[in-house]
């Protein structure tokens, strides 16, 4: 076991791990941030995105010892980033989840989009929100959600 410094939401956690572990377990079991799902633990799925700097990262895909030095977000974090975040909003609005277990992916893969890029086209959204796996086939809400954001100014 060894100890780690992480940047998660804006706050310095210190946490003991082995250094593989992967940072999706560190996330949920450590430090009790269960919005991060874990799906299929082989980088396919993108239940388990989080936003490491302005880019989504498969958090079962890369170790807690790699994360060190990140500035990493959660779902948890978007409501810290803005009080009533318009991706929440929009979500919301749009009724967008039915079983609810890929969404926290898809928010921070929408989130890192937006970061990157505040004004994506419908077909670059299509593009990006169709990399995380929705068995509910949410997709068409997503893309509404995203445009209204897009609409209403971008993410930011
Ligand atoms: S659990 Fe990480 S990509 Fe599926
Ligand atoms: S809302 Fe059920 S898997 Fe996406």
């Amino acid at each position: 076991m060894s100890k780690f410094s992480l940047k998660i939401n804006g706050k310095l956690h210190h946490v003991e791990a082995e250094s593989d572990t992967p940072l999706v377990w560190i996330l949920r079991e450590n430090l009790n941030l269960r919005g991060t799902k874990f799906g299929c633990g082989i980088n396919e799925c993108g239940a388990c995105t989080v936003k490491m700097g302005d880019e989504a990262v498969r958090s079962c895909n890369i170790t807690v010892a790699n994360s060190v030095g990140e500035d990493i977000t959660t779902v948890e974090g978007l409501h810290h980033e803005q009080k009533d975040h318009p991706l929440q909003i929009a979500w919301l609005e749009n009724k967008v989840p039915q079983c609810g277990y890929c969404q926290p992916g898809m928010l921070m893969t929408a989130d890192a989009l937006l970061t990157r890029n505040p004004h994506p086209t419908e077909e670059e959204i299509v593009g990006e929100m169709s990399d995380v796996l929705c068995r509910c086939g949410t997709y068409p809400r997503v893309r509404n959600a995203l445009l209204q954001v897009v609409k209403n100014g971008g993410g930011k």
